[in-house]
Formats: C-alpha cells, sequence, structure tokens
C-alpha cells in the first residue's frame, strides 16, 4: 500500500455532524474522491476510520511492516489528547500530513494544542475536504521524491 489515510473519531458522522463547522460532504464521498484522485496517480490507498485510539493505533502498527510509503490522518478529537497515537507515528517513523476540515486555530483554545503537528511532514486546517486533495497532492510529491 502506498498511501495509508486514516480518519479519527466521529468523522463516520461527517455530512450531518455539525455541517457549519465540517461541511455536508460524506466520509465516504471523501474517500471515493481521494481514493479515485490516488489510482489516477497511480498510487494505491488503504482508508480506515476508528472511533477508538486502538484501532488507529492498530494500522499505523501495520502500516510500517506493510510498505506504506506515506500517512494523512486527520487524528480527530485525538489530535488534542493522544500520547498514545503520537507514539505510534513516531515508532513507525512513516512520513504524514496532519488534516483538519475545520480550522482549529479559529475554535476554542483546547483545538489549538496538537499532539502531531511537531512531528508532520506538514498540517492542513480549514479548507474542509478539499484539504484531504491537498494532502494528497503533498504525498505524490513526497513519495516521488523520496
Ligand atoms: C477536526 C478538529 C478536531 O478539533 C475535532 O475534534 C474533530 C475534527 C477537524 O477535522 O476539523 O473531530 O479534526
Amino acid at each position: 500500500m502506498d498511501i495509508l489515510l486514516l480518519n479519527g473519531p466521529n468523522l463516520n458522522m461527517l455530512g450531518t455532524r455539525e455541517p457549519e463547522q465540517y461541511g455536508v460532504q460524506t466520509l465516504d464521498d471523501i474517500v471515493a474522491r481521494i481514493s479515485a484522485l490516488a489510482t489516477d496517480a497511480g498510487l494505491s490507498i488503504e482508508h480506515h476510520q476508528d472511533n477508538s485510539e486502538a484501532g488507529l493505533i492498530d494500522k499505523v502498527h501495520a502500516a510500517s511492516k506493510n510498505g506504506t510509503k506515506y500517512i494523512i490522518i486527520n487524528p480527530a478529537a485525538f489530535t488534542h489528547t493522544s500520547v498514545a497515537l503520537r507514539d505510534a507515528m513516531l515508532a513507525t517513523d512513516i512520513a504524514f500530513t496532519e488534516v483538519h476540515l475545520s480550522n482549529v486555530y479559529k475554535r476554542e483554545a483546547f483545538r489549538k494544542q496538537s499532539y502531531f503537528s511537531d512531528i508532520a511532514e506538514g498540517v492542513i486546517s480549514g479548507f474542509g475536504a478539499q484539504g484531504y486533495e491537498f494532502a494528497l497532492d503533498a504525498a505524490i510529491t513526497y513519495i516521488k521524491e523520496h
């Protein structure tokens, strides 16, 4: 697998969850678009959404064994809480982009703290579903260059 797309808790509710914050596209819509774009670029992609920390951590561990070249991750609320998921990213040492649909810097103070930003290749926040496309572009470039 070239790219692993990971989405954290409550992102399965996209489409109906706080649409003013997260938009009206469902996660299936977003994944279908990103998967098609990755395939067009000649890259394989796997998607996994999980509401539990353990499920996300297990996927990151698996990525280190199956040749994954890049991870695009929206850790959702775990962004602000999860030392365990941060440690998993550090343990696997796969380059990754942190994505947020909303601009977390425009919101509550606790959302400004991320356990991932300082170890990510880059962070995309506030561009809605399009943020995943930007992240895919960055992943394609990274994979070509490494
Ligand atoms: C989010 C922002 C987080 O603060 C929040 O907990 C989410 C979604 C985003 O995509 O904007 O669940 O990661």
